[in-house]
C-alpha cells in the first residue's frame, strides 16, 4: 500500500515509517518541522537505505493537501501530526484546537475527495480523564484537563460522525499510553525541538547534563511508592502496533489502547534508567501538577485479541534505547 504518514519526521511517525517501509509498503510524509528537523528523514534513509518521499508542509493547508492528494494515489492515512504538549496548550488554547482539529478535518476531506478509505488516527489514553485503570476502550470517556486532551476527544468524535456519514470509511482510532525508548541503532528517537515535556526526555537531558535536576510531580499518591504510575511503551513496540492496525482495519470505528498493561511509577522508571545505564540522576519532589492522575495504564487486550498485537520489551529496553539515543545525539 501506498500510505501517508503525516508528522512522519516526529518522534512515533519516524519510527513507525521506517517499519512501514520494512513491511513492504510505500511511505510518503507530510510534516511542517514545526517539533522536528529535516535530518530526521536523513537518518530514516540511513537506517533503511531506501528513499522516502517528503513534502514539507502543513497539514491545515487544504489547497497544499490537495496538491499532494492529487500527485499520489494513496491507500491509507497515518495522521500523526499535531502539538502534543499538555502544558503549552494550557497556555496556547486556539493554537492547539487550530491545529489538531483543522489537521484533521483537512484530512478527511481529502481522503473522501481522493477515495482513501483507511484512516488510522493518533489519540491518547488521555481521553479516559479520571477513568480508573486499567482503562479499557469501552469506558465512558472522561472529563480532559487541558485543551490538548480536548483535541484528541473533539478528533475523535469528528471522526465517529464521518464514518456515520460515509459508512465505507475504516477508521482506526488508537489511544496511546506513554511511548518511550528509540529505535535500537541509536540514529532516531525523542528530540523535541525545546525543552522536553514527558519524563523520560527529561531524564536523558539530565543524564547528559543539559538540565540540571529532574523535577518529580508529587510523591504522595496513592501508588507503590507515592509517585505517578503510568504505562511506558517502548516507541518500536508501537509503531508496529501501527503496522497492525492498518493492515487489519475494518470499516466503521475501531478503537485500540496501545499500551503493555503495565503500570511503573517515576521512581521506579528513574531507578531503572539509573541501574541499565550507570548514571545518576538527581531529582527533586515537587508539588503535583494539576491535572495529573495516580496512575493510567491500559488493558490492552482489545489490541492482541483483533490486531494479534502485544509490546514486547521491557522497561530495561525503553530505558537502554533512549540513553543510547541521548548520549550520542547532537
Ligand atoms: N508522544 C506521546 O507521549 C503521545 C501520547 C499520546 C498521543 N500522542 C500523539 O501522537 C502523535 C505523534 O506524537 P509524537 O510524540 O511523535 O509527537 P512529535 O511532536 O514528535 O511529532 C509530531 C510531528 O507532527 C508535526 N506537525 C505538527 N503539526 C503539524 C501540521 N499542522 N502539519 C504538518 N506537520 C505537523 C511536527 O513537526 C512533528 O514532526 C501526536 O498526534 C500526539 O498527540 C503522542
Amino acid at each position: 500500500m501506498q500510505i501517508l504518514v503525516t508528522g512522519g519526521l516526529g518522534f512515533i511517525g519516524s519510527h513507525t515509517a521506517l517499519l512501514l517501509k520494512e513491511a513492504g509498503h510505500d511511505v510518503v510524509i507530510v510534516d511542517n518541522l514545526s517539533n522536528s528537523k529535516l535530518d530526521v528523514l536523513q537518518r530514516i534513509k540511513k537506517i533503511s537505505n531506501v528513499d522516502y518521499k517528503f513534502y514539507k508542509a502543513d497539514v491545515t493547508d487544504e489547497a497544499k493537501m490537495k496538491e499532494i492528494f492529487a500527485r499520489n494515489k494513496f491507500d491509507g492515512i497515518i495522521h500523526f501530526a499535531g502539538l502534543k504538549a499538555v502544558s503549552e496548550s494550557i497556555s496556547k488554547p486556539l493554537e492547539y484546537y487550530y491545529n489538531n482539529v483543522v489537521s484533521t478535518l483537512c484530512l478527511i476531506k481529502c481522503a473522501l475527495e481522493y477515495n482513501v478509505e483507511r484512516f488510522v488516527f493518533s489519540s491518547s489514553a488521555t481521553v479516559y480523564g479520571e477513568n480508573d485503570s486499567p482503562l479499557k476502550e469501552d469506558m465512558k470517556l472522561g472529563l480532559t484537563t487541558n485543551p490538548y486532551g480536548e483535541t484528541k476527544v473533539i478528533n475523535e468524535k469528528i471522526l465517529r460522525d464521518v464514518s456515520v456519514a460515509y459508512p465505507h470509511m475504516a477508521i482506526s482510532l488508537l489511544r496511546y499510553f506513554n511511548p518511550i525508548g528509540a529505535h535500537p541503532s541509536g540514529l532516531l528517537g525523542e528530540a523535541p525541538n525545546g525543552l522536553p515535556n514527558n519524563l523520560m526526555p527529561f531524564i536523558t537531558q539530565v543524564a547528559s547534563n543539559k538540565i540540571k535536576s529532574l523535577k518529580v510531580f508529587g510523591n504522595d499518591y496513592e501508588t507503590v511508592d507515592g509517585t505517578g504510575v503510568r504505562d511506558y511503551i517502548h516507541v518500536m513496540d508501537l509503531a508496529k502496533g501501527h503496522i497492525k492496525a492498518l493492515e487489519n482495519i475494518k470499516i466503521g470505528v475501531n478503537v485500540y489502547n496501545l499500551g503493555t498493561g503495565k503500570g511503573t511509577s517515576v521512581l521506579e522508571l528513574i531507578n531503572a534508567f539509573e541501574k541499565i545505564n550507570n548514571i545518576k540522576i538527581p531529582y527533586e519532589i515537587v508539588e503535583r501538577r494539576k491535572g495529573d492522575v495516580a496512575a493510567c495504564f491500559a488493558d490492552a487486550t482489545k489490541a492482541y485479541k483483533e490486531l494479534g498485537w502485544k509490546a514486547e520489551l521491557t522497561i530495561e529496553d525503553m530505558v537502554r534505547d533512549a540513553w543510547n539515543f541521548e548520549k550520542d545525539y547532537k
